[in-house]
């Protein structure tokens, strides 16, 4: 006698399609393996059942079952690698990181004026081949007085108000001994400017015992006066932003320059408010000259074949000027009501 089951396996297949296809998750879809495709399951035992069919018909219901467990089969597979896309999807849904929240919410640091006007200074420079040149704030009598021509006892040194530390060294009272350094140590022709701290004991309204210059120097075969007057008219129209800034040249005294001068930019004072451009009035700016030969000499450098000019500006001045910042002392007071009225934005803002 034989058995035969009580649904055909094509009914069985199509039973197991709809409801793989409503598995809601891959336990579901694992128990419906089970139920079909285990030891126990209602394929298998179909399968099982082939021995008790007749020899003459069992190839033919062979087949039939077997295309029923490949159908179970192929909609299992599927089922399964549809809902694992769906719980990656979810999972990279729920764990998304979203990159372009900013760091802070706002900015709050802001770049002091003196180091964005030196910035602004190296820029210019920059532009015209000049590198930046270093020098200790520390110094040795030889290379802030006596190898800029400031012999000992000369009343320019008086002009100075030196901090002099134990052991005969001195805080440095201008950034000039970088001219020094850079001419011992650097070849011939030579483009630098030297930004740094300078210090002097003096405090008033005008001073403070710390400030800032930026000095210059060009050594090269053949440069005169011209070449000094065309880079600094360059230079201050440049950072003040105005091209047709009057620029003035006053005969002066320096011992590390020869001739020396003072330069003046055109401004007018009306209504007591300084603007700077073309006006009725002067305005002190930097000093300048050639190169002392006896300069040169210290250096080691040959004054018949080599001369140059060298110039140095006040850092805070030009910013007070630049940014009508009134008053001196205020740029070291530390205070950040005033740095976030005047700072600047780092990396290049205003
Ligand atoms: N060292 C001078 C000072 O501190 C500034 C200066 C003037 C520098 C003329 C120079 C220069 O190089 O040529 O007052």
């Amino acid at each position: 006698m034989s058995i035969q089951p009580s649904v055909s396996p094509a009914e069985l297949a199509a039973e197991a399609l709809s409801a793989i296809t409503a598995a809601e998750n891959l336990e579901a879809l694992d128990s419906l393996r089970v139920d079909y495709l285990g030891k126990n399951g209602k394929v298998t035992t179909l399968l099982k059942s082939l021995g008790a069919i007749p020899a003459d018909q069992r190839k033919e219901a062979g087949q039939v079952i077997n295309t029923a467990k490949i159908q179970v089969e192929e909609a299992i597979a599927n089922r399964h690698a549809a809902l694992q896309a769906a719980a990656l999807e979810r999972q990279l849904q729920t764990e998304a990181l979203d990159m372009t929240l900013p760091v802070r919410p706002e900015a709050k640091g802001t770049l002091h004026p003196v180091p964005q006007v030196i910035e602004e200074i190296t820029q210019i420079f920059g532009q015209l081949g000049f590198h930046v040149a270093e020098g200790p704030d520390i110094e040795d009598d030889f290379h802030n007085f006596e190898a800029l021509n400031f012999p000992q006892g000369h009343p320019a040194r008086e002009m100075h108000d030196t901090f002099y530390l134990v052991g005969g060294q001195v805080l440095r009272t201008h950034t000039s001994p970088v001219q020094i350094r850079a001419m011992k140590n650097s070849p011939l022709p030579l483009r630098c400017i030297a930004p740094g701290n300078t210090y002097r004991c003096d405090s008033d309204q005008t001073h403070t015992p710390m400030f800032h210059q930026v000095e210059g120097l060009v050594i090269d075969k053949n440069i005169t006066m011209g070449h000094l007057k065309g880079t600094i008219i360059h230079f201050l129209q440049a950072f003040f932003g105005v091209d047709d800034l009057p620029v003035r040249f006053r005969p002066s005294f320096f011992p590390f320059t020869e001739p020396s001068a003072e330069v003046d930019i055109g401004c007018s004072r009306e209504g007591g408010k300084i603007s700077i451009g073309a006006g009725k009035d002067w305005l002190e700016i930097m000093g300048c000259g050639m190169v002392h030969p006896n300069v040169l000499k210290n250096c080691g450098i040959d004054p018949n074949e080599w001369n140059g000019f060298a110039f140095g500006m006040g850092v805070e001045r030009l910013a007070m000027l630049k940014y009508g910042i009134p008053d001196l002392r205020t740029f070291f007071d530390s205070d950040l009501r005033w740095l976030g009225h005047y700072g600047f934005t780092p990396l290049g803002g205003e």
